[in-house]
């Protein structure tokens, strides 16, 4: 009989892409994906734990699969990802119907553990921190990804420990993936039709293997023929060097928006939050590259209502947004994670925390909004990656991320298309293609 897994992904592009990988793995053992978790024979769930009700999520999807096959042989159920990580044993106490629990680090292990619970039936955990040994395995597994834009983590793991972040408890200590094999990997994708490729990692430009940087990856990567662009994500600013900063001198490939979470304006607040930066280095950052490139755009991640956050700490947020002029930005009301050092501090106000999170989230609305409505009547370059699920449009998206949809056909996908921009709204553009690889539409 076929194996049949259904995978579903919570959480961030690291977990996309472990998700990937892990298929690309299972299947050596006989494993075919599967849309419709109902055929299933194994259910994998790849979990996130960074903020609150994480876990209940995911006890909440077990009883959803539960349910589904009262009447059905049951489906091998594996959980991996951060709440594997962060729970491991009491998942398996708490709802038998787990079979399998793996941390981050332990997916080199996947194939040798569903052969071994097959044979014997025996529930296992691993949540080893073993990086080294993951990504050596993974190095033996050819990356199968054929979508015009993937994720390839070059970093894992996080040593700068806000207080507020569970990150480097579920995902242990940084550690760098050697250069040559992540050259390797990138050939890969882009023999498999990339065109772009978002480097990823916990602290990206931490990037860090004998004398390479995320500097020198970028520029080896974009010498890469058939690739478009160069993304990465997400990044520190304490580790914003000045080599990564010159990289957007003289790279062709790298995009013009750079996602660096600064998370408060508030230098009392960054202190708080043992965030190691401070806003005078993070405009420092800003300024340096505004120098080198005007049209970069600047996006982040906020905590509002972070314990001990007063109205001035706020406004100095705001200050900064006002300043910076973030697009495509995540905010978030802090949430207290078990284990981190703030998770034992007062928590302000319920109604204070959502009254700040509405008025950030309507100053980097309004940033959107108005960086969308600038681009009305001009003409861009659009990588297509697909369809719309209606498949009535194309989707792609402009240097700044932000979706674009428009008419045409088939042929557009994968390919750069300039594309005139006749409408939009906060989260999308709008337009009709005019030119593809210096033809004309017709
Ligand atoms: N490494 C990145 C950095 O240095 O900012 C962030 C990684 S984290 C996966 C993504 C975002 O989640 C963070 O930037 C932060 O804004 C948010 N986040 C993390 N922990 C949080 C918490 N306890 N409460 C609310 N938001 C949180
Ligand atoms: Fe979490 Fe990022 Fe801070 Fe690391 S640097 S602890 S991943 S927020
Ligand atoms: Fe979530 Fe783990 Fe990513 S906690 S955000 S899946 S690193």
């Amino acid at each position: 009989m076929s194996q049949k897994i259904f995978i579903k992904t919570f959480g961030c592009q690291m977990n996309e892409y472990d998700s990937n990988r892990i298929y690309d793995s299972v299947q050596k053992i006989g494993y075919e994906k599967t849309h419709n978790y109902e055929e299933a024979n194994c259910y994998l769930l790849n979990t996130c734990h960074i903020r609150d009700k994480a876990k209940e999520k995911v006890y909440h999807e077990i009883g959803r699969v539960k349910k589904k096959f009262r009447f059905k042989k049951k489906p091998l159920v594996i959980i991996v990802g951060c709440v594997a990580q962060a729970e491991h044993q009491e998942m398996l106490k708490r709802e038998p119907y787990i079979d399998l629990i793996l941390g981050p680090q332990a997916y080199h292990k996947i194939n040798d553990m569903i052969i071994n619970y097959k044979n014997k039936r025996k529930k296992q955990e691993d949540t080893e921190f073993d990086a080294i040994s993951k990504f050596k395995f993974l190095h033996n597994i050819k990356n199968q990804n054929k979508k015009t834009s993937s994720f390839l983590t070059i970093q894992e793991g996080c040593d700068k420990f806000c207080h507020f972040c569970v990150v480097p408890y579920t995902r242990g200590p940084e550690y760098s993936r050697p250069f040559n094999h992540i050259i390797n990997e990138a050939k890969q994708l882009v023999d498999n039709g990339s065109k772009e490729i978002i480097l990823l990692g916990q602290n990206v430009n931490a990037y860090s293997y004998e004398e390479f940087r995320l500097s020198n990856l970028i520029l080896e990567i974009e010498k890469l023929s058939g690739l478009e662009r160069i993304r990465y994500t997400t990044s520190h600013p304490k580790d914003m060097t000045n080599d990564l900063i010159d990289v957007y001198k003289n790279s062709k490939k790298l995009m013009p928006l750079v996602h660096l979470p600064v998370q408060s304006g508030s230098d009392k607040v960054l202190g708080l939050m043992n965030r190691k930066h401070t806003i005078k280095t993070y405009l420092k950052i800003f300024y340096k590259l505004k120098k080198i490139n005007s049209s970069i755009q600047f996006s982040s991640d906020f905590i509002v209502a972070y314990p001990g956050e007063d109205h001035k700490d706020f406004e100095d947020t705001i200050k900064l947004i006002n300043e910076i002029k973030f697009i495509n930005s995540f905010s978030f009301i802090f949430s207290p994670r078990p284990g981190t050092v703030a998770s034992s501090l007062t928590m302000i106000d319920k109604k204070i925390s959502l009254d700040r999170l509405e008025i950030i989230q309507q100053k980097l609305f309004n940033n959107q909004i108005m960086m969308n409505k600038s681009l009305e009547g001009s003409i861009i370059d659009v990588l297509v990656e697909n369809r719309t699920d209606d498949k009535s449009k194309l989707f792609g998206r402009s240097e700044y991320m932000t979706s674009v949809l428009f008419d045409g056909s088939d042929d557009f996908i994968g390919k750069i298309v300039r594309v005139k921009i006749k409408n939009s709204n906060q989260n999308t553009l709008f337009g009709e293609a005019v030119e593809l690889s210096n033809q004309k539409v017709a």
